[in-house]
């Protein structure tokens, strides 16, 4: 554990996209010295933070280079290479999350072998190795195929339902689980110190982009009954513990229509479906994270209001320089706060910004979500 003060600590953070950004709109607040690492000059983060360095996450060398100067290093996004990670840890710089934790995180396959066998419950699955083996477990369709490696934003998914869409499967590692008929998409952030408080977060609920796979609208709290709640932060601890995380992990899971809370998946870091936490919570998830990795005291996760999120994506058709639709209209409705992201280029479903919606009146709030997407665009 690190002694200095915290203002004196030096604190390596891999990845300045969106999360990073907004890390250092809590880390301020601090006077904490944050540096930022990320391959694109013009990441969210440039010119945010005095030592902002190009480089590539995934360049061991680079990262082993970079990371000595570090008290501390932290993540926002898990496409990094533990390799150097684990280098740094074993020499006295302080990860969290552990490398070890976020190089299973980062296999999808690694992921499902874990709940698997620390009794996590998640749905069914068997690993393949390629597209012939998927061709061998027809009798498991419908069923979902994910990539075990480097899938993101829903984009190492594709649900095979039956075997006229085996065709498209994918030819790489991965793995094939059961489609589960849900009710809900939930998920709970939940944060660890290093003294072992943990701390849940509401739980919230999200809708998808039925097509591309993205949070459309989010609210929070869930609208579920307080034993279904109960169960989601049982089953958050539940994971964190067992993985013994120091940091924030966010877990998406599935609520069955028999009242069943299944692990999706997780994600060792700030999460986009905690962004309303900036609003919405006396903490958000952001200064949560910052405390969880400094072994503060972790703060109070009360929702001080119903809230709704909706992302801010770019409109398909549209690429080039990114031109906002309709946001002196949504401002001009009661608790509506806007963040952009400061990403010059829109592409289609780019993340370029949220908004977040408060209201204590639950339809109110999801009528002003609706309009709010219906208003809002990104075009070039
Ligand atoms: N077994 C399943 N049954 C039904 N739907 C599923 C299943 N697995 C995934 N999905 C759907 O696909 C979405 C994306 O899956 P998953 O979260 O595993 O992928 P991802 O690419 O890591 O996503 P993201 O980066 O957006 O979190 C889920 O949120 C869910 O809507
Ligand atoms: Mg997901």
């Amino acid at each position: 554990m690190i002694q200095k003060d915290i203002t004196d600590l030096k604190i390596g953070v891999l990845g300045g996209g969106q999360l990073g950004r907004m890390m250092i709109q809590s880390a301020i607040n601090y006077n904490l010295d944050i540096s930022i690492l990320d391959p694109d000059p013009h990441a969210p983060c440039a010119h945010l933070v005095e030592n902002f360095q190009v480089g590539k996450l995934t360049d061991s060398n680079l990262v082993y280079e970079w990371g000595k100067q570090f008290d501390l290093i932290t993540i926002e996004i898990e496409n990094v290479s533990t390799e150097a990670l684990k280098k740094l840890s074993s020499e006295g710089v302080s990860v969290f999350p552990q490398p070890e934790i976020i190089e299973l995180i980062q296999d999808k396959r690694k992921q499902k072998e874990f709940y698997r066998s620390n009794n996590i419950p998640t749905a069914n699955f068997v690993l393949t190795e390629g597209k012939d083996d998927v061709l061998k477990h027809i009798d498991r369709l419908p069923a979902v195929n994910k990539l075990g490696k480097e899938g993101y934003d829903g984009r190492g998914v594709q649900i095979i339902r039956d075997e006229g869409d085996l065709d498209k499967a994918f030819d790489k590692p991965g793995l094939l689980e059961s489609l589960v008929d849900f009710e809900k998409e939930l998920s709970v952030i939940v944060a660890r110190n290093e003294r072992g408080e943990s701390k849940c977060f509401p739980v919230v609920e999200l809708s998808f982009h039925p097509v591309h796979n993205l949070v459309e609208f989010l609210f929070a709290p869930a609208q579920v009954s307080s034993s279904i709640e109960e169960k989601a932060y049982q089953v958050a601890v539940d994971v964190i513990e067992k993985l013994d995380l120091i940091g924030l992990l966010a877990v998406e899971m599935f609520l069955t229509k028999d009242g069943q809370i299944l692990v999706n998946e997780v994600a060792p870091r700030t999460h986009n479906s905690g962004h309303q936490t900036i609003e919405a919570n006396l903490t958000s998830q952001f200064e949560q994270h910052i405390r969880a990795i400094l072994n503060l005291p972790l703060g109070s996760t009360l929702a001080t209001s119903p809230s709704a999120m909706v992302n801010l994506l770019g409109e398909d058709g549209f690429t080039g320089n990114a031109k906002y639709e309709g946001l002196k209209n949504c401002m001009a409705m009661e608790g509506v706060y806007v963040h952009l992201y400061g990403k010059k280029q829109t592409k289609p479903f780019r993340k370029m910004g949220h908004i977040t919606i408060l209201d204590s009146e639950i339809e109110r709030l999801k009528e002003k979500a609706r309009e709010i997407k219906q208003q809002l665009k990104v075009k070039a």
